[in-house]
């Protein structure tokens, strides 16, 4: 036995990804350990989304590398969009040993085991149709309540910011099947709730090869949700112009399917959409906002916004902030721009937003952000949700805390109720990021 320590960092793809390695490791009699300090071999699953990202895993690896001084036998290596960005610069300056892309993971074992004999190992070739397919996902710090189903892999969108359709490569959809025996599989071993994953989930596309039967996002959801009718369904990214009312009128038609939706806008503003190549308007996105108003009257909308791309001028930072009111976020991931080498904007827009310019733009949007988060959950207060425990609350051993179908967090006294529990809470009170409740 050899003792593997994985670090996750990035999105939810990472995290099952993550799951998907241990699983092809401990085929190779390699088990996952808690501590650093006891690993035979470390795995970082990295990010390369923002700079910033990287960074931070730069300073792991010098970590990592004063370990290995203690320890000469020790393995490093970076898995995910950083070892696909990086490449063998992970190997020539860091202090790797071995670098594995994201359609690598089946070679692992291999990988590893050319470290007995080399001093390094590296392998990035992306795939069109690598899905992991019947590889049974080993899960990792979870909870043993929520679990991840990764449906597609990949990205064709292209905006010219963004890194992943190079990290990452071509979108592919996997087999509904495995998809559905997955599912199974958690709610078999007491799950409570998935969440399916793709960097656009609405996408997801199968074509049966002898029928020729397709299988669309909707219809996968509608067969998810009657497969395990005891588990919460949930779902990300979703892509605003492939946000369909087919989605939304499945999800209305399915009680189990979570009522919230992750709408990335990025920006407000038509002319910076037009340049990031977002395919839709201001007023394509704030459509799609009516359409859930009206099918889905209960549900949440989150989104992912950054300013300071260039050429953000302060009236296009005044159109984000007005489409940010005008939709009433429940939720956002807000960001400053970041320049990612080998991106059509890196190539062809210069990063022309000065740093202080970013840094007051993005105050600007964290602190309407608040106040939207807040006014959302004050509106809540005298409702009562079913709130799905997820463990116990960081402020008190005698609170719960959980979430609720629209993906708020929300903190009750326990009681005689544990982790995995569906409770109805009637919400007292609030702040912007937690609803607190009592049990009715
Ligand atoms: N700079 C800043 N934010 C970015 N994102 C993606 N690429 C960049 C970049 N180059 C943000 C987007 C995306 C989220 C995952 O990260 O908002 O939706
Ligand atoms: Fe980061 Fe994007 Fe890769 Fe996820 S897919 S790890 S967000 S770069």
């Amino acid at each position: 036995m050899q003792k593997l320590y994985i670090e996750t960092y990035g999105c939810q793809m990472n995290v099952a990804d993550s799951e998907t390695v241990a699983s092809i490791l401990a085929e190779e009699n390699y088990v996952v350990c808690q501590e650093m300090k006891e690993a035979d071999l470390i795995l970082v699953n990295t990010c390369s989304v923002r700079e910033n990202a990287e960074n931070k895993i730069y300073r792991r690896l010098e970590i990592f590398r004063q370990a290995r001084r203690a320890k000469p036998e020790l393995k490093i290596g970076v898995i995910g969009c950083m070892a696909e960005r990086v490449q063998k610069d992970l190997i020539d300056n860091h202090g790797v040993n071995l670098v594995a892309g994201p359609d690598s993971y089946r070679k692992l074992p291999a990988l590893v085991n050319e470290l007995d004999f080399n001093e390094n190992s590296i392998d990035t070739k992306l795939s069109i149709e690598e899905t992991y397919s019947g590889i049974c996902p080993t899960r990792l710090e979870s909870n043993g309540i929520s679990g991840f189903v990764s449906i597609t892999r990949g990205c064709n969108n292209f905006c010219t910011y963004c890194i992943v359709p190079y990290t990452r490569g071509r979108e592919r959809s996997r087999d509904p099947e495995d998809i559905l025996l997955e599912c199974g599989d958690l709610a078999k071993r007491g799950y409570k709730e998935l969440t399916l994953l793709g960097q656009n989930v609405n996408s997801y596309i199968w074509e049966d090869k002898d029928s020729g039967q397709k299988t669309t996002f909707s219809s996968l959801m509608g067969l998810v949700a009657e497969t395990v009718p005891e588990m919460r369904i949930r779902f990300t990214t979703s892509h605003p112009k492939d946000m369909s009312d087919d989605t939304l009128r499945i999800m209305a038609s399915h009680e189990n399917i979570c009522k919230n939706i992750h709408l990335p806008v990025q920006s407000g503003s038509n002319k910076v959409l037009k340049s990031m190549n977002r395919k839709y308007t201001r007023e394509d996105y704030m459509n799609r906002i009516e359409a859930i108003r009206t099918i889905l009257p209960d549900c949440t909308i989150g989104t992912d916004i950054f300013c300071g791309f260039p050429a953000e001028t302060p009236e296009d930072h005044a159109e984000t902030l007005s489409l940010m009111k005008g939709v009433g976020f429940n939720s956002a991931f807000m960001f400053k721009y970041s320049e990612r080498p080998g991106t059509y904007a890196a190539k062809n827009l210069p990063d022309d937003i000065p740093e202080e310019v970013k840094g007051k733009r993005l105050q600007e949007i964290i602190d309407l952000q608040i106040k939207l988060s807040l006014k959302s959950n004050q509106d809540d207060i005298g409702q009562v949700y079913e709130v799905l425990a997820e463990g116990l609350s960081k402020k008190s051993d005698q609170e719960l805390f959980g979430r609720t179908s629209q993906n708020k967090v929300a903190v009750f006294p326990k009681l005689n109720y544990q982790a995995g529990d569906l409770v109805k809470v009637k919400i007292r009170d609030c702040t912007s990021a937690t609803l607190k409740g009592d049990v009715v």
